[in-house]
C-alpha cells in the first residue's frame, strides 16, 4: 500500500500502525532552552534528550519498534559462541540478499572500519556517488582519499529529478581511467544517500555504474543502511519497477555488488550492523577483524536481543506499508515548507526533510556554519532537534583551512513510526516562524574543536547575542511558557 485514497480530502500520509506503548515529552520554556543551547555548546549532539520535544536528530537506533520485533527478543539465544539468533540472522540476509557470507559489526561504521582496513592503503582512492561522515573518515585515516561523482543534479537543492543520489556515469569511468584501477580501493554506491538530502539511486543507475566497475575488475560496494526508502522510491518511482515486489528489487540490486554492509540501526529498525560477501576468498580475508574490533563471529559487538529483532525488521523492511510511512511524512512536510517559500531540497527524499541553509540563511558566512546556527535557531524556537550537516560537518583540509561543504543542510528526520502528523505539523509551523525570524540568526565559531567527526562533540559560541534577542522575539509571540 503506497498511499490511501480519501474520499473529500487530498492525500495526506496515513499510519498503518497503532500506537502501542508512549514515551511522554516535555516542553521546557524558552528561557530554559536557551540557557540549554548554551549548556551544549551550541552542538544539537550535545543536548539531552528530556529536554528536546521534538528530537529530529536523526533516524539512527531511534526507528519504532512493532510488537512483533520486541517479541522476538524474548526468544533470543544468549551465547558468547553459536548463538541460534546469529544464523536465523545469518539466513535471513541469506535469502533477502542472496550472498552467502556474512560478518557482524556492532554497527555501520564499525563494517566500514572492516572494509577500509582491508582495502585502502596510502594513496588509494574509494569512488561514491557520495560521502558519508564516518565512511570518509575511516579512509582518511588510513591515507586514503574519496573521490565523489554524483550526478551535478544531485547537489542543486531544487529539482524534480526522481533520483539525485545517481551517480555521473561518464565521470566514474574517466576517473577509473585517470585513476586507473590497480589505486582504485572500491567503488562505494549509498542507496539512499545520507548527507545530501536522503535522496534515492535508480537501479538502472546502480546496475550501469556496477558494469562499469566489473569491467575494469573493481568491487563494488553498497552502503545499504537507507535501503528501505530506497526501495520504496524505486518501486514508486521507476519505470517498470512497479509491479515487481521489494524482494525482487532487493535482489536485483544485491545482484550487483560483491559487498553489501549496512547500518542496522537504520536498516533491520533495531541497533547492529553486518558486512555480506559473495565471495569466500574476500570473506576469509576480512574475518580476523571481527574478533579483533568487534566480538566473536556469531554476535560481533550486538547484542543477541537486537539481532533477533532486526531480523523481524529486515523483513519488515520488505512491506511498503512500513517502508513508506518515512518517506509520505518527509513528502507531506516538504511540500507544505516549500509551499511557504521555504528554500528545502526538493523532491523530499527519505530519512528526513532538509532546509538549505545556504539560502535560510544565506547572509551568515559558510565559515560561521550557516547550518549550525539554523539547527541552533531551531532549538531554541521550537524545542526541535536537528541535525547540522553543513561544513561543520566536514573536516579541515591538511592545511588547516576549512572545506566548505557542497551543500548546507539542517536535517530533520523522521524516524520511522516515531511521530503523528500533528507533531510534524508543529514542526512546519515553528519552522516558518523562524523563517519569518532568519535575519535575526548569527552565525557560530568553535572554543574546542576536535580534528576528526568534530560535530559530534565540537564546543561552539554565538558570534553576537543573536540567540537572545531571537528568544526574546519567540516569547513575545508565544508567551513564556512555549
Ligand atoms: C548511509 C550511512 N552509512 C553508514 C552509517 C553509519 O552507521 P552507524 O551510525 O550505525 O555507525 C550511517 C549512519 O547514519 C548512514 O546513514
Amino acid at each position: 500500500m503506497a498511499q490511501i485514497t480519501f474520499y473529500k480530502h487530498d492525500p495526506i500520509p496515513l499510519e498503518m500502525h497503532k500506537v502501542k506503548t508512549v514515551q511522554q515529552l516535555r516542553l521546557l520554556p524558552t528561557r530554559e532552552r536557551l540557557k540549554k543551547m548554551y549548556e551544549a555548546g551550541f552542538n544539537t549532539f550535545q543536548l539531552h534528550n528530556g529536554d528536546i520535544f521534538m528530537d529530529m536528530l536523526t533516524d539512527s537506533g531511534v526507528n519504532a519498534m512493532s510488537d512483533v520485533a520486541q517479541s522476538a527478543m524474548l526468544r533470543a539465544d544468549d551465547a558468547y559462541a553459536g548463538s541460534e539468533t546469529y544464523y536465523r540472522m545469518e539466513n535471513k540476509l541469506r535469502e533477502l540478499f542472496g550472498m552467502q557470507y556474512c560478518l557482524p559489526a556492532h554497527q555501520g561504521r564499525a563494517a566500514e572500519n572492516i572494509l577500509a582496513t582491508r582495502f585502502v592503503t596510502p594513496g588509494k582512492v574509494v569512488i561514491m556517488n557520495y560521502h558519508f561522515t564516518t565512511a570518509k573518515a575511516h579512509i582518511t585515516r588510513l591515507g586514503g582519499r574519496v573521490e565523489e561523482l554524483v550526478k551535478y543534479e544531485g547537489l542543486e537543492p531544487k529539482s524534480d529529478l526522481p533520483f539525485k543520489g545517481d551517480i555521473d556515469l561518464e565521470r566514474l569511468e574517466k576517473c577509473i581511467q585517470d585513476e586507473t584501477p590497480e589505486n582504485v580501493a572500491f567503488v562505494r554506491l549509498e542507496s539512499g544517500t545520507n548527507l545530501i538530502g536522503g535522496q534515492p539511486m535508480s537501479y538502472a543507475n546502480i546496475k550501469a555504474a556496477t558494469e562499469i566497475c566489473k569491467k575494469y575488475g573493481i568491487i563494488t560496494v553498497l552502503d545499504a543502511s537507507l535501503l528501505q526508502d530506497n526501495l520504496y522510491f524505486i518501486k514508486i518511482r521507476e519505470e517498470g519497477m512497479k509491479d515487481k515486489s521489494t524482494r525482487e528489487i532487493t535482489r536485483m540490486i544485491a545482484d550487483c555488488f560483491d559487498i553489501i554492509y549496512f547500518s542496522a540501526r537504520k536498516f533491520g529498525f533495531a541497533r547492529g550492523g553486518g558486512i555480506l560477501i559473495r565471495d569466500k576468498a574476500m570473506h576469509d580475508s576480512m574475518e580476523d577483524l571481527v574478533p579483533m574490533f568487534e566480538g566473536f563471529m556469531t554476535y560481533g559487538g550486538m547484542s543477541v536481543k537486537e539481532m533477533e529483532a532486526m531480523t523481524v525488521g529486515f523483513d519488515e523492511s520488505m512491506d511498503m506499508d512500513v517502508i513508506s510511512q518515512g518517506p509520505q511524512f518527509v513528502d507531506y512536510c516538504v511540500r507544505a515548507l516549500d509551499e511557504y517559500g521555504i528554500p528545502v531540497i526538493t523532491p523530499g527524499g527519505g530519512l528526513g526533510a532538509h532546509l538549505d541553509a545556504s539560502q535560510f540563511v544565506g547572509h551568515i558566512p559558510q565559515t560561521q556554519y550557516p547550518a549550525g546556527a539554523l539547527v541552533c535557531a531551531l532549538y531554541i524556537c521550537g524545542s526541535i532537534r536537528g541535525m547540522e550537516r553543513g561544513t561543520l560537518s566536514e573536516e579541515r583540509n591538511a592545511d588547516g583551512s576549512e572545506r566548505m561543504a557542497s551543500m548546507e543542510l539542517v536535517r530533520l528526520a523522521f524516524p520511522r513510526r516515531v511521530f503523528t502528523l500533528s507533531q510534524t505539523e508543529y514542526v512546519i509551523d515553528r519552522v516558518k516562524w523562524v523563517y519569518d525570524h532568519r535575519e535575526m540568526i548569527g552565525g557560530l565559531k568553535f572554543i574546542h574543536e576536535p580534528k576528526t567527526l568534530r560535530f559530534f562533540t565540537g564546543i561552539l559560541e554565538p558570534v553576537s547575542d543573536w540567540p537572545e534577542k531571537l528568544a526574546e522575539a519567540y516569547i513575545a509571540d508565544f508567551g513564556e511558557e512555549q
